[in-house]
């Protein structure tokens, strides 16, 4: 299957508000999932303090070694990418290619395809339905792994979109049944906002299961751009020789490592996130909507035409993700922001809702 299209993503596009006459700093932005706080106010410093006449570290020395120390591996197991999105078009590349097929665990982010499109590789999708609350039925990907052979087997923990966490036992069994077929890779993009996270020790035990992680929306940096792999070793300098030299710019290390030293900007923003989403979810159920139930920082919910509700929100300065790029038609995706920001969304989809 190739991928020549442009993938659908969440943020604001200038254009598209260019041509609606609609002013960029008048939107509320809930269409991508990132920090509802921020950035860490030490992340501004950092960055004034940055020498951008001088290269940045090629290696990511001092951010790759905090976050090693944190995660408790050997820096050697740690990979920092230009957000996490670089990191699967390297794995993609240093283990997808012509002929060799990967397994997609879906509704999924739209990246993993379209790298392993661009590397000339095949997907094989395991798709979850809305019966069943898109939860996937491991059988059945256990049964792709064993048919298809895949090198790469990608599944976002919890997912975008649909905010399901597949459970420890079963991510066990998925990677059981990846040893010695091909990589495991579980996307943790939303961890730090996960009520269930996985508990990596297991995973960081074996030899072909990567863990991907966005600072990117820890830390509220998508403008910059950072993210990060861990894995064995020898999967970690196998992708790094791919990676274009200087591809994470100066400011984005700094950044990073501002934030890390943080620790309480992330349990903030997890409460933020906790009350937002109960706020939310209370607000849509009011509403007569039914949203999914959601592990991550953002809830998803069927609106009938999820195109024409974010649409008319858009009109009303409010940004949501319609989920037709993910299969999902009916439904939209809605970042939890402040509780202040929801309010201001809830009043504007109960005018959409009424046909205003
Ligand atoms: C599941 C998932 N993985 C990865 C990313 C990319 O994040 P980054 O900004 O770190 O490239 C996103 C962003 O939307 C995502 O939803």
């Amino acid at each position: 299957m190739s991928h020549m299209t442009e993938t659908v993503h969440g943020g604001l596009d200038p254009s598209e508000l260019a041509e609606l006459g609609i002013d960029p700093a008048g939107v509320l932005d809930f269409s991508a999932n990132i920090n509802p706080l921020g950035p860490p106010p030490g992340v501004r410093q950092a960055l004034e303090s940055v020498d951008v006449a001088a290269y940045p570290d090629r290696r990511c020395g001092a951010l790759t070694g905090a976050l090693a120390h944190g995660i408790g591996v050997g820096p050697e197991r740690v990979l920092v990418g230009n957000g996490s999105t670089e990191l699967i078009h390297l794995l993609a590349r240093a283990y997808g290619g012509r002929g060799v097929r990967a397994v997609v665990f879906a509704p999924a982010f739209g990246e993993y395809a379209a790298a392993i499109g661009i590397a000339g590789g095949g997907v094989v999708q395991v798709e979850a339905y809305e019966a069943d609350g898109f939860c996937w039925d491991v059988h059945r990907g256990l049964e792709a792994i064993a048919r298809e052979q895949p090198a790469l087997v990608f599944i976002g923990v919890p997912n975008n979109p649909t905010g399901v966490s597949m459970g420890q036992a079963d991510v066990q069994k998925l990677a059981e049944a990846t040893r010695g077929v091909g990589l495991l890779v579980l996307d943790e993009a939303y961890r730090a906002f996960a009520e269930s996270p996985l508990d990596s020790r297991p995973l960081l035990a074996t030899d072909h299961v990567v863990l991907l992680r966005s600072m990117t929306k820890d830390y509220a940096l998508p403008g910059l751009r950072l993210g990060y792999m861990v894995a064995a070793a020898d999967v970690v300098e196998r992708t790094r020789r791919l990676q274009p030299p200087w591809s994470v710019n100066g400011m984005a290390q700094a950044a990073g490592l501002a934030a890390l030293q943080d620790e309480g900007h992330l349990a903030k923003a997890r409460e933020e996130v906790r009350r937002g989403k109960t706020y939310l979810m209370g607000e849509l159920e009011a509403l007569g909507l039914t949203p999914l139930p959601s592990d991550a920082n953002f809830v998803t919910v069927k609106v009938g035409d999820g195109s024409e509700v974010r649409t008319r929100l858009l009109a009303k300065g409010m940004a949501v993700r319609d989920c037709a790029s993910f299969g999902m038609p009916a439904y939209v995706r809605i970042a939890v922001r402040r509780e202040s920001d929801c309010r201001g969304l809830i009043a504007a989809l109960a005018q959409v809702v009424a046909g205003g």
